[in-house]
């Protein structure tokens, strides 16, 4: 039917005055959305120059653009399409633009590659390999070892087996960490609020907090300051905290407690700024800077800093490109536009 419905359009509307999005994602991603939307919808990988007639015929915007007045430069914008399950500020769009998303199917995609990520979130804090691989840039050098620090130096690393993982609610994405983590042969405590407990499923999250090495916290993004400045205090020194979610914990207090405590971080949840969920605010004039403590907190050594990479795989974008794709060309065709965050304010104008 795509076959029978091509020349037709190109007949219609030369490659030049197809209706055009601006995309602004990988290259990889501008394939799979080139598939997906078969010749019915220009695209225009961007960041990229843009003459005034280029502006003319752009009517859809995918992706996050880094700068965001673009969108007040297209006049016949009608769509904001969103790669992720996160969206743009939405005063930043014209009301002329409708917003949408892209809906995750949970069913079949989440708790897996979250528990995952969690498990190499584990393994990088123990190895960091590119650091250990960094310092061995001695290695092979004129004149090598010289230059090299001592072995001790070189190769000494912590294991993941036998250390504790502590998991703060246990739903599905914690059971797949669990699962992850015995498999490893790490100590498990986990804590959920009801029975059946055992010896290592327990309801006392204190003593989840107390008594592991690295502590996910896997509950519900509607529980909201559950890790606050009591439960940081009861870590102990050296464990690492990996929120999934940003909601369950206090920030100013997870801030104050990695500048005056020994425990560390891996962040790849923000409350606000750019990498916030659901709705990224990026900073003056929209809201307030990118994150908001007097030390960035990047700068902490023992924080790692990530940008939502957790179920951001490869699947993940690629079911986001056949999803944007079907958007696209929905709007070109005229039918209904799915993982609409924000209708346009008018009624959409016909394309031609
Ligand atoms: C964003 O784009 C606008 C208009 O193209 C330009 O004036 C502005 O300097 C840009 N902002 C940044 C931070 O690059
Ligand atoms: C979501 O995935 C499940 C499992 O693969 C499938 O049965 C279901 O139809 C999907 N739902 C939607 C809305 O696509
Ligand atoms: C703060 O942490 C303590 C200790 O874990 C906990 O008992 C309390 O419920 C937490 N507060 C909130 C609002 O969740
Ligand atoms: C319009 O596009 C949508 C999304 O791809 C598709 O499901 C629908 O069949 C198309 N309708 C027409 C009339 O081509
Ligand atoms: C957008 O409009 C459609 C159709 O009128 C409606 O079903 C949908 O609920 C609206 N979505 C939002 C987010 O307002």
């Amino acid at each position: 039917m795509a076959l029978k419905v091509l020349p037709l359009v190109l007949a219609l509307a030369p490659v030049t005055c197809l209706p055009t999005a601006l995309v602004y994602e990988s290259t990889t991603y501008l394939a799979q959305l080139s598939s997906a939307v078969a010749g019915k919808v220009g695209l225009r990988h961007c960041p990229c120059e843009l003459s005034e007639d280029d502006r003319e015929g752009v009517v859809a915007v995918v992706g996050m653009p880094r700068n965001i007045t673009i969108l007040k430069q297209l006049p016949q914008l009608k769509l904001v399409q969103s790669s992720s399950y996160m969206y743009p500020c939405l005063s930043t769009v014209p009301t002329q633009a409708a917003v949408a998303k892209i809906d995750v199917n949970w069913t079949s995609y989440g708790a897996e590659p979250i528990a995952e990520f969690v498990i190499a979130a584990v393994f990088h804090w123990s190895y960091d390999l590119s650091a250990k691989s960094a310092l061995f840039g001695c290695g092979f050098g004129l004149g090598a070892p010289g230059g090299c620090p001592a072995d001790s130096v070189l190769t000494s690393h912590p294991t993941v087996m036998g250390k504790r993982m502590g998991v703060v609610g246990y739903g599905t994405i914690g059971e797949a960490v669990v699962k992850r983590a015995f498999a490893m042969g790490m100590e498990v405590l986990a804590s959920r609020r009801h029975g059946p407990f055992s010896l290592w499923l327990i309801s006392d999250t204190d003593r989840v907090l107390a008594e592991s090495d690295f502590v996910a916290v896997t509950v519900p993004g509607s529980v909201k300051g559950l890790i606050n400045k009591t439960s940081l205090a009861l870590m102990k020194p050296g464990a690492v905290l990996i929120p999934i979610s940003a909601n369950p914990v206090d920030f100013d207090a997870l801030y104050q407690a990695l500048l005056t405590r020994s425990i560390g971080a891996v962040l790849d949840v923000w409350p606000q700024g750019c990498w916030h969920f659901p709705d990224m605010f990026c900073g003056p004039p929209y809201s307030k800077e990118a994150q908001p403590y007097p030390q960035n907190i990047r700068s902490l050594s023992n924080v790692l800093t990530l940008p939502g990479v957790a179920m951001r795989d490869d699947r993940f974008w690629s079911n986001s490109a056949a999803f944007a794709g079907k958007n696209l060309v929905a709007l070109a065709n005229g039918s209904s536009l799915q993982g609409v965050v924000r209708n346009a304010s008018a009624a959409r104008a016909e394309l031609i």
